[in-house]
């Protein structure tokens, strides 16, 4: 595989490109999207995914939409994009602030509009990068972390935010170990998570979901570090389906459990968990898994009972009590300090 760089995301002109993450861990290739209706299915059909590549996305996408419209039908254009990208991904709070910024830029002017959307894309892999450097502070040498779900590069545009601090303390030579949740039923942790440390030579392995607490109740986790889709004012975050019982059993054992994400996650506006809408995805992906034959070609087999359907929840949300802190490229907060954020 050739990997040019670790950006999940970027845009020439009015083309965005995205690493195609349907294909990982089995190929690496490109996607290029020159519409914001193609750049709306790539958020939608999950070309990219994650927090913060879907922020980018979506920022990108009316950047297009507002690029593309017709002079005399602009508004109109721009308001049923607006709509029309926001309805691929309703969980995740970035991609609602960023399709806001950038259609407000364009009030201003189309070029107003197009530095927007660079700019979101810029701030989320900046703050991404501050994310690694505080979080490195919470991993001791030997640190044996657990993760879940992929919030490295390929969710966040560049660095990533749950995996920013793991390659930090991989950078200052920290001997660390990840435990890998495979995260069912898309498998982003065994397909992604694990692609990406493996690229960057971190020591980890994949466990089963339903293996974590097993872990913990043996001492083998010192830390556990997830990412976040939305993050409500009081600190309720919702994030890949599975988080909720992990945070659980990490405070049943006394195992700090933190939530990296950059301020773009949080949503003020709502005071609490119970108000995140929850995303209920198709349940084929229960019941059929992916994975390479033994000719090397891409197959989706069923893994389930003939006749029997499923239920499919993309994400849970985990009370603030269970989290121990924030890791947020403006410092490490404790639920009660979110209000920070919101200041300047
Ligand atoms: O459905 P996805 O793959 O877009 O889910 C998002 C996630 O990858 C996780 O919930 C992640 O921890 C937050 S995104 C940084």
């Amino acid at each position: 595989m050739n990997i040019e760089k670790n950006i999940a995301i970027w845009a020439k002109g009015s083309t965005v490109l995205m690493v195609e993450q349907n294909k990982l861990p089995f190929s690496y290739e490109i996607y290029e999207s020159k519409t914001y209706k193609q750049t709306a299915i790539a958020i939608k059909t999950m070309i990219t995914r994650g927090a913060g590549s879907i922020g980018a996305a979506a920022a990108f996408a009316m950047m297009q939409a507002i690029i593309e419209a017709p002079d005399n039908n602009f508004q109109e254009y721009i308001n049923n994009a607006k709509k029309e990208i926001e309805a691929t991904r309703p969980t995740a709070r970035d991609l609602f602030a960023a399709t806001e910024r950038v259609y407000n830029a364009s009030k201003i002017s189309i070029q107003n509009a197009i530095d927007e959307a660079f700019l979101v894309t810029k701030e989320i892999s900046d703050s991404c990068k501050n994310i690694g450097i505080l979080g490195n502070t919470l991993l001791k040498n030997d640190a044996r972390i657990l993760t879940h779900c992929n919030a490295g590069w390929l969710a966040l545009v560049e660095h990533g935010s749950a995996l920013a601090p793991i390659y930090e303390a991989h950078k200052h030579k920290k001997n660390i170990f990840v435990y890998v949740n495979e995260t069912r039923p898309r498998s982003q942790g065994a397909r992604l998570t694990a692609w990406e440390l493996n690229q960057a030579n971190v020591k980890h392995a994949i466990i089963a979901d339903n293996a974590a607490a097993w872990y913990m109740l043996q001492n083998k986790i010192d830390i556990v570090i997830t990412g976040a889709d939305r993050i409500a004012a009081n600190g309720d975050t919702a994030n890949k389906i599975g988080t909720l019982e992990k945070a659980i059993v990490a405070k049943e054992f006394e195992i700090p459990f933190y939530i990296a994400a950059p301020s773009s996650t949080f949503d003020f506006s709502i005071k609490t968990g119970n108000q995140i809408i929850i995303e209920e995805r198709n349940p084929e992906e229960v019941l059929y898994q992916k994975g390479l034959d033994q000719n090397g070609d891409i197959k989706t087999i069923r893994v389930a009972s003939e006749g029997s359907t499923a239920l499919n929840p993309a994400f849970d949300v985990t009370p603030y009590k269970y989290i121990t802190g924030f890791i947020t490229e403006k410092g490490i907060l404790k639920p009660e300090e979110l209000m920070v954020l919101t200041q300047t």
